[in-house]
């Protein structure tokens, strides 16, 4: 999946105090991992930034008078049909701000010393103003920007993707990089498809999406709007949807848990952090109170909902107490299943050129406790079950002859005694044991 950058070059042109030296510097570690390599020459380079220095006297206004220079050889590039993007650094970036963008349009992007970090982001993002991916030298790694494998041959259940992509550029995340942009697939495109799966005999669709709520069809319709028609499907019985950004749960969607009957009462919406401070150098756009209210929401449409989530420990800068308001959020919400990881630094990424990187056996004691929370949270969840009946979906043999395996509607493995007549079937089950990742149950006459 890795695609080595072409060798990029990237002029940045120093003016005024020391500090702007030492930015240059910083800004070439940040871009290095973008396949940016420095030049001395403007003339014909990728990238041209202007590190400005607001000290001097008409700094402004040589400025303006270094960018007509620039924009010539911009134009030049362009007629040869290669791209340059010119940035405007430091002090004059600052105090000018979008000033400089209306004053001269052939900068693509302003950027003030407080959000060199964000180099990254802005370049991918102006890549994707011209229409063009940007290559970067990311080493993708499965576990964090991968979608589950679709199935090829259809089974009980089925993925459908119906959106790809990420525009929310999370200062850890690999994803708007090694994916682009967001992409919708038509909603005639969707329901043919799951037609198709249903016609197969499929009975559970999960719409995936690295930012599914963030869907929105040609029509302008979101993911609520979406689910009400594919749950008109024959056979569909089930529908659940993963994975969901906090900062796009809109009401449509939170009604449509309380009314659309084979939405499943399941919601994976990572929160990453419990600390607001965290949130804010992670760029995740919500905030602890946000994602808190959102969640009082989603349980007040719809109360038996079982919460899902990610979380990210080590973050740059995590201190204990940020740790603690992780843990204290965690037992507020209180999880029926969750994934946790120690934060890893992705070259290229905001977060990996960050001061205050945790030290790995801080990471690990810490992922330790947070997991071991988590379990206790699930085992409780799951415990709860024991004595209710519920129906299940039943989707394959289980590991003992005359055992079969399905899912609650929260998601949970439910063994159970019966036979291969019953894969795809809904029945319900009277749940007997639980233990940490399922529960046990037998079969009842009918819904208690
Ligand atoms: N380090 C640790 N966890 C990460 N994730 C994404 N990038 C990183 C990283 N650099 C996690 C987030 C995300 C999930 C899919 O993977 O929690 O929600
Ligand atoms: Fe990555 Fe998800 Fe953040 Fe997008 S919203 S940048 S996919 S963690």
């Amino acid at each position: 999946m890795t695609e080595r950058a072409p060798a990029k070059r990237v002029h940045i042109k120093s003016y005024g105090c020391q500090m702007n030296v030492y930015d240059a510097e910083r800004m070439t570690d940040v871009l290095r991992p973008l396949g940016y390599g420095l030049t001395d020459d403007p003339e014909g380079a990728d990238l041209v930034v202007l590190n400005t220095c607001h000290i001097r006297e008409k700094a402004t206004e040589k400025v303006y008078s270094e960018l007509g220079r620039i924009k010539a050889m911009k134009e030049r590039k362009a007629e040869a049909g290669g791209e340059m993007l010119i940035a405007v650094a430091g002090c004059v970036a600052q105090a000018e701000g979008a000033e400089i963008i209306r004053r001269q349009s052939a900068v693509d992007l302003v950027i003030g010393p407080q959000s060199y970090h964000r180099l990254p982001e802005m370049i991918a993002r102006a890549h994707r103003a011209a229409g063009e991916m940007l290559a970067a030298d990311f080493e993708a790694e499965a576990k964090f920007d991968a979608l589950p494998i679709e199935r090829g041959v259809a089974g009980v259940t089925a993925f459908l993707t119906v959106q790809e992509g990420c525009d929310k550029f999370c200062t850890f995340c690999v994803v708007p990089y090694t994916r682009g942009a967001e992409f919708s697939r038509p909603s005639a495109d969707i329901e043919r498809e799951a037609r198709g799966l249903a016609q197969r005999g499929v009975r559970e669709i999960t719409l995936l999406g690295q930012n599914v709520n963030a869907y929105r069809n040609d029509a302008g319709g979101g993911l609520a709007a979406l689910i009400r028609r594919l749950a008109r499907i024959e056979g569909l019985a089930r529908i659940r949807y993963t994975t969901s950004h906090p900062s796009d749960m809109d009401a449509a969607l939170i009604a449509a848990h309380g009314e659309v009957e084979s939405l499943m009462p399941y919601l994976h919406l990572p929160v990453q952090s419990g600390s607001d401070r965290i949130l804010k150098a992670m760029n995740r756009s919500h905030t602890v109170a946000g994602y808190l209210e959102t969640i009082a929401k989603v349980r007040a449409a719809r109360p038996d909902i079982a919460l899902s989530g990610d979380f990210i420990v080590g973050f740059p800068g995590e201190t204990d107490a940020d740790f603690e308001a992780t843990l204290d959020l965690v037992r507020e919400v209180g999880h029926a299943a969750a994934f946790s990881f120690k934060y890893s630094r992705r070259p290229g990424t905001p977060a990996s050129a960050m001061a205050g990187q945790v030290p790995e056996a801080v990471k690990t004691e810490r992922l330790a406790r947070l997991q071991a929370l988590l379990e206790s949270q699930q085992r409780a969840f799951n415990a709860a079950m024991v004595g209710r009946t519920v129906p299940v979906l039943f989707e394959k043999p289980g590991r003992h002859p005359g055992q079969v395996i399905g899912r609650s509607p929260y998601l949970q493995a439910v063994h159970c005694a019966g036979g291969g007549e019953l894969i795809g079937r809904i029945a319900p089950v009277t749940i007997t044991s639980a233990a940490h990742m399922s529960l046990g149950g037998e079969r009842a006459r009918a819904m208690a």
